[in-house]
């Protein structure tokens, strides 16, 4: 099987590197969109509503009920970059912990990646198009990305981010639906009164996504 894809690759190589790189889209500064990850490590499906301001580097993400599982707590990440801070609240009892924010990555195209493939998704009547790209280096199955951008305006489709080696279960996989343009609601980024106040501290990020 492994030397069959290798044949293929090899085939499809010098058309790849011949074939004209489309220009790179630039995402919109402000979304909101829901989202879909499966996080293979434990074995779900988790589901967000994730709100994105790049003008402002601010993002929050609530978790939304996905599974059902008994006694599940959900949480949001208010990740606020400017002021080099996350917190994470209990949805439920409104605890709150802080966090160091990592610094902020707007999302898009990354500079290494190259262009894969564009195609349709859906069927005839109901179907968009969409640019796929991605950061792997042929024949190295170091750690990669695949992203997925809608042609027209430039919103994430999916992405999946395959860990390094054979290991499966570092590897994560996004898919963005629901997109709202533009900060319906800037509240969302108000700091909760039971923050600032909080004993709780932790010294890594939260979250290694978004
Ligand atoms: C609040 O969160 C902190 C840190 O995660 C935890 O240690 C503490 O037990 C929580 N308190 C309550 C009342 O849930
Ligand atoms: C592209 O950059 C990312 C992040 O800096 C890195 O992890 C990845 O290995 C790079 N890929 C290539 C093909 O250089
Ligand atoms: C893959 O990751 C899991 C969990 O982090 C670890 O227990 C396992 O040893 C890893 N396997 C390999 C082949 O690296």
């Amino acid at each position: 099987m492994k030397g069959v894809l290798v044949c293929l690759l090899l085939a499809v190589l010098p058309y790849l590197s011949l074939a004209q790189e489309p220009r790179r889209c630039i995402v919109p500064p402000q979304f909101q969109t829901r989202v879909a990850q499966v996080d293979y490590a434990s074995n779900s499906v988790n589901r967000f509503l994730w709100v994105y301001d790049a003008v402002n580097k601010r993002q929050v993400v609530f978790e939304e009920l996905s599974e059902f599982t008994p006694g599940k707590r959900f949480y949001e990440y208010l990740i606020l970059a400017n002021e080099g801070i996350e917190y994470k609240i209990d949805l439920r009892t409104r605890n709150c912990t802080k966090a160091p924010a990592r610094p902020w990555r707007d999302i898009g195209i990354p500079e290494n990646a190259t262009f894969v493939n564009e195609y349709t998704l859906g069927g005839p009547g109901e179907s968009i198009i969409l640019q796929e790209w991605s950061d792997a280096v042929p024949l190295h199955h170091n750690a990669r990305r695949y992203l997925a951008f809608t042609l027209n305006n430039c919103y994430i489709s999916h992405e999946d981010i395959l860990a390094g080696g054979a290991n499966l279960t570092d590897s994560i996989s996004n898919r963005f639906y629901d997109f709202v343009e533009g900060i319906e609601n800037p509240n969302v980024f108000v700091v909760p009164p039971s923050c600032p106040k909080s004993p709780y501290h932790q010294r890594q990020p939260f979250t290694t996504w978004p």
